[in-house]
């Protein structure tokens, strides 16, 4: 631990959050930090393989208990994401339960693994289904009690956004997250609303384990944990954490911001093949980077360029 000890002093009283994929890994997590801190939780999950096939509610239910057992206040919700009045009625929960809605965490997650010679558009449409129209669809959902309570959202992408040769579809439904943050943060921005991103890592199902982790023995398990990933996405929903459009990571004892930037560049206002292949290395120099942080910036950065 470095800076600020952890003194348990980062509180939720009174507030109400959905996580949704709650019922194990990173999403069960998230919901016994939040519920143990004094909010109380709407805990989602379907109950489907890694894959997203299958049904199964005595794993959300199971978490629940969990919670509660604890001391903590937790309601379940066996909505799938991807269906017509899944994500209003997670909201609902939240609404009917509790009063009112804080923030909504979009863990709820699949993932397949395939060839790019044998992917198919139905498997990126599958992805694309869960990670994207799903998460959209519940914040959507969310959207009005969320400006209510000057709320905020938090959605998940992964580090297969930056590239890996086989788990293709999946890799693209989560760059795709992140185009959603980036547009839905300005969005948000003039109501008082908040949209970040987690990539988070932890040893779950989906990372081929059959643990499920859990803290508090400081072993090498704790730090591959869920609940080490746990705090980043918890303190984005937090009222006094003030970041918008941002993502980070998030897992494995370490957090940091991910950011995008543009490199110095080359200039020439004859642009030209020639020019470019022969200042190539000062083309890709990132040596000097700027960090991106709205489309209007960058404009206004590229066209006073040449002082017009
Ligand atoms: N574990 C990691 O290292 C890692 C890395 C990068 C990103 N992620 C992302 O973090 C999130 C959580 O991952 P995890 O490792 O805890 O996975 P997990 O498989 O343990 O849990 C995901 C949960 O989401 C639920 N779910 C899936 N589809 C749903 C739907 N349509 N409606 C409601 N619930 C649904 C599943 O039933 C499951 O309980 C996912 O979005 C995943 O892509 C995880």
């Amino acid at each position: 631990m470095t800076a600020t000890e952890d003194t348990g002093t980062v509180r939720f009283d009174g507030k109400v959050y959905v996580v949704t994929g709650a019922a194990r890994g990173l999403g069960a997590a998230y919901a016994r930090l939040l519920a143990s801190r004094g909010a109380s939780v709407v805990m989602n999950d379907l109950g489907a393989s890694m894959e997203g096939s299958g049904r199964d509610l005595s794993a959300i239910r199971a978490a629940v208990d969990e919670v509660t057992a604890a001391g903590g206040i937790a309601v379940a919700n066996g909505a799938d994401i991807t269906s017509a009045d899944g994500p209003d009625s997670i909201v609902a929960a939240a609404l009917e339960n509790f009063g009112r809605l804080d923030g909504v965490i979009n863990n709820a997650g699949i993932i397949t693994t395939q060839d790019f010679a044998a992917l198919t558009p139905e498997e990126i449409q599958q992805q694309l289904n869960v990670h994207l129209f799903g998460s959209l669809a519940v914040t959507r959902a969310a959207w009005s009690a969320l400006t209510e309570s000057k709320g905020s959202v938090v959605f998940t992408t992964s580090a297969g956004m930056l590239g890996s040769s086989f788990t293709i579809a999946y890799n693209i439904a989560k760059a795709s997250v992140y185009g959603l943050v980036r547009s839905l943060a300005t969005v948000a921005e003039p109501l008082g609303v908040r949209v970040n991103a987690v990539m988070p890592g932890a040893e779950t199902r989906m990372q081929g384990t059959a643990v499920d982790g859990r803290s508090g023995t400081g072993d090498a398990q704790a730090l591959l944990s869920a609940d080490n990933a746990a705090p980043m996405a918890a303190w984005l929903v937090h009222p006094d954490c003030r970041v918008n459009g941002q993502m980070f990571t998030s897992g494995r004892g370490h957090v940091a911001r991910v950011i995008m930037a543009t490199g110095s560049g080359y200039s020439n206002r004859d642009m030209s093949l020639e020019g470019i292949a022969g200042n190539f290395d000062l083309v890709s120099d990132v040596s000097n980077p700027t960090i991106e942080t709205t489309l209007e910036d960058y404009r206004t950065r590229n066209f006073s360029r040449w002082g017009e």
